[in-house]
């Protein structure tokens, strides 16, 4: 896009955003020199060196936080610091890839409130004092605390706007949002392990210091931030398999078996969180799957198998998930990691209920549970449930395919979870 095009759109973003600040008319001169200000801050930002971290990097961390007292601030404050530089650099990043989107997607109300809770949030830590005392800390944790909880409602609202473009007839065709979507979850999860994980250093810290410095911290040992180092697998999988049939059986009144083949033993170094996503999603396609095809054939409900083997010379656990569910055609394959495809019957919800679906949690089409696998997860709708648990497992070099067995013989789903280790980057730089 020609700089002068794109300055304008800029402009029009800065704008709707700053109408919202600035409502009096006597504030209208600022609104007219703000919009350049920001978007140069932004790009300067931009601009700045990205920095990563290792589980090795991070562990060392946790280790000194129970060394002594003193040291254990030291440390919670060179953490604060490293989060306070490094999320306004990646909040610029994606607030110039946004701004780089065609004026089609700028003006959709969607995808304009996910530009500004960026925005807002760049600003909010931007501004915010350096942590050089344990009061600035305490600040910037409840921050953090806040941002994490406020951009739940991110992903939903990406998807309920690209949707919407979509829908438009020529412009919705010419689109790939692929691309951008990956960059922006991407960057969504590592800003996301980098605040948790600091949200979780102050609360062991603060719980250490009024504990009076005991070492004994029982399972939280296990936990290196957010990564479960000894992470049960099958109890993981029970847990995901529990929340898929209960999602099925509430939207179809039924739900299949889930056979879970797995060792009692079996650990693995992960973030459980993202397991949890994964095979929530996969459990659930393949729970629906099965259920249609019972009824196309008046047949009975087949289980559905889950199968883990860990390959430790690979560094890799692998989850074969099995349904005798409608199935795939060859051809539907790729399109199914498309953002946004789904065959699920949707219901056509007029603008405004789309507007109230959000920050709603309800079921069918545009809650945020639908992405969130919160208790009560929709069974399906967004079409965002394979291409994202796809990046989950890539982010840290796993996979996951889908192999049509065939068209009414069901679907297999192999997902590749690569164990963190030490090397482990956590903050990939994007
Ligand atoms: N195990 C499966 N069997 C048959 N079809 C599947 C299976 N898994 C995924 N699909 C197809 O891929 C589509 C996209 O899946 P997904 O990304 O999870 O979105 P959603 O479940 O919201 O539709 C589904 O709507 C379905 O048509
Ligand atoms: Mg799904």
């Amino acid at each position: 896009m020609a700089a002068h095009g794109r300055r304008s759109l800029v402009t029009a973003l800065q704008h709707t955003v700053l109408r919202r600040t600035f409502q009096t008319s006597s504030e209208a001169g600022v609104l007219q020199r703000l919009p350049s200000f920001y978007e140069s801050t932004i790009e300067e930002y931009a601009q700045r060196e990205q920095h990563g971290m290792t589980l090795g990097q991070l562990k060392k961390f946790g280790k000194s936080r129970f060394a002594d007292k003193d040291k254990a601030t030291k440390r919670l404050l060179q953490s604060a610091r490293f989060v306070q530089r490094e999320l306004p650099i990646r909040l610029a990043r994606r607030l110039m890839d946004l701004q780089a989107l065609p004026h089609i997607f700028v003006t959709n109300p969607h995808i304009s409130s996910v530009y500004e809770s960026y925005w807002s949030a760049f600003e909010e830590l931007r501004l915010l004092p350096e942590s050089r005392t344990l009061d600035d800390e305490a600040t910037l944790s409840s921050v953090l605390e806040r941002l994490v909880e406020d951009h739940s409602a991110v992903i939903t609202r990406l998807a309920i706007g690209l949707r919407e473009v979509r829908e438009k007839p020529i412009v919705g065709r010419m689109i790939d949002m692929d691309r951008f979507l990956d960059d922006m979850l991407t960057s969504r999860v590592a800003r996301r392990i980098l605040a948790e994980n600091h949200i979780a250093f102050h609360r062991a810290v603060k719980a250490h210091h009024q504990e009076g410095g005991s070492d004994d911290d029982g399972d939280d040992d296990d936990f290196v931030g957010v990564v479960n180092t000894r992470l049960r697998v099958k109890a993981a999988i029970e847990s995901a398999a529990e929340q898929a049939t209960d999602a099925c059986a509430r939207a179809l009144g039924e739900a299949p078996r889930i056979e879970v083949s797995c060792s009692d033993s079996l650990l693995l170094s992960y973030v459980p969180v993202h397991l949890h996503y994964v095979l929530v999603e996969v459990l659930k396609n393949s729970c629906r799957a099965t259920v249609e095809q019972a009824r196309n054939e008046r047949g009975k409900l087949a289980p559905v198998e889950v199968r883990v083997r860990k390959d430790k010379a690979q560094g890799i656990t692998n989850m074969l998930v099995l349904d005798e569910g409608s199935g795939l055609r060859e051809d539907e394959v790729d399109r199914a990691f498309t953002y946004g495809w789904t065959t699920a019957i949707q219901p056509r919800p007029r603008q405004s209920s789309m507007l109230d679906a959000i920050g709603g949690d309800g079921g069918g089409v545009g809650t945020n549970a639908a992405l969130l696998s919160g208790d009560e997860a929709p069974l399906a709708g967004l079409g965002f449930g394979l291409p994202l648990s796809r990046l989950y497992c890539r982010y840290f070099g796993g996979d996951l395919k889908v192999l049509p067995v065939g068209l009414e013989c069901g679907t297999a789903a192999l997902i590749r979870f690569r164990h963190l280790s030490s090397d482990t980057q956590l903050y990939a730089p994007l």
